[in-house]
């Protein structure tokens, strides 16, 4: 199936590795111009440079901000004025005893998984609904279905993306503007294979993952962590026109973790 998403510029917050990366690189296997973003030029300049020599440097370009802070979304807008694609992928998570996550804990990871995307959309949505075409996708987690204990804050950010989402397609009634959220599972990042690996030491990587869905996952179907390049396919589908008719939508690619048909 051709994405066909020739014509269309994409920006992909945190897109210097892990899924936001597998997402600008299947976006620019689509014929996308894609803005990659990181917050130092360290992480930005390798990952534009992979990127240019695979695509083209026209249609790869940079984007160096701490986007969980207010103001640098004008930065952004300054430079690149218009966006079709908005893919609001930043996000980070921890894990912390409830009882010692303090205030500047939750607003750290709401400013970083929340505030950063509320602020892009805010800035580039309104084109897409004048132009009469666009997408916004909020990357969320299943852990928005599942919240977790040791993750609260982490669980309510990625609860409150669905919301956000939901309540910005109500925004598009009529336009062939659609926003919805895709909800990963746990996906074969460099970081969260470095930490599997890490809490097994004396085990291989397969034994160490399979270790890792015993006791974190079982309700997995894949039984498995997912690709990021997975990831990314049903990223790429919603930002096609094959996908138009999905619309205000939270999109499961977690391998059927989450138990239930709704
Ligand atoms: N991996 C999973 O298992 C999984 C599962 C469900 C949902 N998700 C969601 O998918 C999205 C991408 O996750 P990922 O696992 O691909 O991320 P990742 O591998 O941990 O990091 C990807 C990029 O995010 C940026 N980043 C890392 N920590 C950050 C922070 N504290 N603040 C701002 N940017 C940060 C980094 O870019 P720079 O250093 O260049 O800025 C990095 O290149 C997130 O929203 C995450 O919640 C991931």
């Amino acid at each position: 199936m051709h994405l066909n998403l020739d014509n269309k510029t994409a920006l992909v917050s945190a897109s210097t590795s892990g899924i936001g990366y597998a997402i600008a690189e299947r976006l620019l296997q689509e014929g996308a111009t894609v803005i990659i973003h990181g917050r130092g030029e360290a992480t930005v300049a390798p990952a534009v440079a992979a990127l240019a020599d695979k695509y083209g440097a026209a249609r790869v370009q940079s984007l160096v901000a701490d986007l969980s802070v207010p103001g640098t979304e004008q930065e952004a807008a300054a430079r690149f004025p218009q966006v079709d694609i908005l893919v609001n992928n930043m996000g980070t998570y921890a894990l912390k005893d409830f009882f010692s996550m303090t205030d500047a804990d939750w607003q750290a990871m709401f400013d970083t998984n929340v505030w950063s995307g509320v602020r892009l959309a805010r800035t580039y949505m309104k084109g897409m609904l004048e132009r009469g075409h666009g997408r916004v996708i909020f990357i969320s987690s299943e852990v928005a279905l599942t919240p977790m204990a040791s993750m609260a804050h982490y669980s309510a950010s990625k609860a409150t993306q669905l919301s956000i989402s939901r309540s910005l397609a109500e925004l598009t009634k009529g336009t062939a503007v659609t926003v919805n959220a895709v909800l990963p599972g746990p996906t074969e990042t460099d970081s969260l294979k470095s930490f599997i690996q890490s809490v097994n030491p004396g085990l291989s990587y397969a034994e160490a993952e399979r270790k890792f869905m015993d006791e974190n996952r079982p309700s997995s179907l894949i039984y498995r962590l997912a690709k990021p390049a997975e990831v990314a396919s049903v990223v790429g589908f919603l930002a096609s026109e094959h996908a138009a008719v999905i619309n205000g939508a939270a999109i499961r690619a977690e391998g059927g973790t989450v138990p239930t048909i709704a």
